[in-house]
C-alpha cells in the first residue's frame, strides 16, 4: 500500500470528493455546497487523504471559538480499516486546536455502528439525541462531544497506521 498524504482540500479535489459523497451517503452534499465550503465559509476547514493522486477520504469541520463541529467524513471502501478516518480527524483536531478550539462535536446516525466505533476510539462521548433527525430513514441522531481534543492529540500523536486490511470481515459482521 502506497503512502497516504493528508492535506487541505482544494477546489480541484471537489469532483472526486463529490463522487465519494454520492457513493457513501443517501443525501449527498451538492457540488455547489462543497465549493461554497471552500470559497465562502471562512470558518470551514476540509482535509483530504490522497494515495497516488487519488482522493480516498475527506472530512470537514467548522471552527467557532472554542468549538469545532464536524460536518462530514467518508473513506472509500478499499481504504477503510487502515486508519484513514482516524488520521483525518486527528489532522482536523490539530488544526482546530491551533485555532484555539478545545472541544469537538458531531452528529451520527443511531445505527451507524462503525462510525460510532471510530468516534469512541477518539474519545467522543454521547451527550444527547436529536429525535428522527434523518428524514430518509427517520433515524435519530446521536450528538457526540470530545471535550478535550488536546488530550486526544497527545494520546494519538503518532497517528494510526494499519498494515492489515481486515475491513471485509468486520463489514460482513456489521450486516
Ligand atoms: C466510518 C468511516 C469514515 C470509517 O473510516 P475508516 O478509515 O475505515 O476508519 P479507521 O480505519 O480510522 O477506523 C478507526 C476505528 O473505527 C472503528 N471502525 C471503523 N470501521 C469499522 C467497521 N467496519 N466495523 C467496526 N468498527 C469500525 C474501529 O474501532 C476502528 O479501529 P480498528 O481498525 O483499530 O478496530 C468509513 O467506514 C466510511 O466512510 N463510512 C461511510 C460514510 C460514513 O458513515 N461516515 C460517517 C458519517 S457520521
Amino acid at each position: 500500500m502506497n503512502e497516504i498524504i493528508y492535506r487541505e482540500m482544494t477546489l480541484s479535489d471537489i469532483e472526486q470528493v463529490y463522487a465519494i459523497e454520492c457513493s457513501c451517503f443517501t443525501q449527498p452534499w451538492s457540488v455547489e455546497s462543497l465549493i461554497g465550503e471552500l470559497v465562502r465559509n471562512n470558518i470551514a476547514y476540509y482535509v483530504v487523504a490522497e494515495a497516488d493522486g487519488r482522493i480516498v477520504g475527506y472530512a470537514g469541520i467548522w471552527v467557532m471559538f472554542d468549538e469545532a463541529h464536524m460536518t462530514n467524513i467518508a473513506v472509500i471502501p478499499e481504504y477503510r480499516r487502515m486508519g484513514v478516518a482516524t488520521n483525518i480527524i486527528l489532522s482536523m483536531m490539530r488544526y482546530a486546536a491551533g485555532k484555539g478550539a478545545e472541544k469537538m462535536t458531531l452528529e451520527v446516525r443511531e445505527f451507524n455502528f462503525k462510525a460510532q466505533n471510530l468516534y469512541a476510539s477518539l474519545d467522543f462521548r454521547k451527550v444527547g439525541i436529536r429525535k428522527k433527525y434523518y428524514s430518509d430513514t427517520g433515524e435519530n441522531a446521536f450528538i457526540l462531544w470530545n471535550d478535550d481534543i488536546r488530550s486526544t492529540l497527545i494520546k494519538n500523536q503518532n497517528g494510526k497506521s494499519h498494515h492489515d486490511n481486515h475491513e471485509n470481515i468486520q463489514e460482513d459482521q456489521m450486516k
